[in-house]
């Protein structure tokens, strides 16, 4: 059984349902499942007051559930054409990961959900991956087979499923979410093609 990390922070809630998306991609592969798990929220500014862990609701990853999973997808808002802090931060926390070469050759792939279509959701994606290569990971994207992406109007690059929402918010349309499943699949038959070494 492959176990694959479906790891996001979201606030409004759009990148959370992105997630459990892809987890249902993923769960659609026989021998894979999905594991999902949020971060908590960081201070911003000296006014605000220490988060505290709630009682219910989504459960926040450890880095054992990093060492342990066979793959990983990471989702985020996209704040001023980057990911958000919290996911950041954790990311960030995952040093002694990146020592032991825990997360080495283990495939992974990203997503995120912006306010408008041009507001920088690409070099979100983009810039979510780096941490990914310097952890040694094996990137996947979303190829145009997937034919959702040549004909959305709204969100889905080749880069990793996206939201766009627009001013209203809008929810995720029927393209966006295809996009998400096929890209949970795609992860869940990699990670077995390379955790099964054929
Ligand atoms: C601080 C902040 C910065 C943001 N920056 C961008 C941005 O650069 N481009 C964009 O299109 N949307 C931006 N947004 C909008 C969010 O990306 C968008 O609402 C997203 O769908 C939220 O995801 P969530 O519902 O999972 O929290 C920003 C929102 C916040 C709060």
């Amino acid at each position: 059984m492959a176990t694959i990390l479906v790891l996001y922070y979201s606030k409004g809630g759009s990148v959370k349902e992105m997630a459990h998306l892809i987890a249902r991609g993923i769960n659609s592969v026989k021998g894979a499942e999905a594991k999902i798990r949020t971060v908590p929220e960081v201070f911003t500014s000296v006014e605000e007051k220490a988060p505290s862990i709630p009682e219910t609701g989504s459960i926040y990853a450890t880095l054992e559930d990093l060492t342990n999973a066979d793959g990983l997808a990471i989702g985020s808002p996209t704040r001023f054409g980057n990911m958000a802090s919290p996911l950041k931060y954790f990311i960030e926390s995952t040093s002694s990961l990146w020592l032991q070469g825990a997360l080495e050759n283990k495939p992974a792939t990203v997503f995120t959900s912006s306010s408008s279509l041009h507001g920088g959701n690409e070099s979100t994606l983009l810039t979510m991956q780096l941490p990914l290569l310097h952890h040694g990971m094996i990137l996947m994207g979303v190829p145009y087979s997937v034919s959702e992406i040549a004909t959305t109007s709204t969100g889905g690059t080749p880069y990793g499923a996206s939201h766009v929402g627009g001013s209203k918010n809008t929810s995720i349309s029927e393209e966006e979410k295809s996009i998400c499943i096929a890209q949970g699949k795609r992860l869940a038959n990699l990670t077995l093609t390379i955790k099964n070494g054929s």
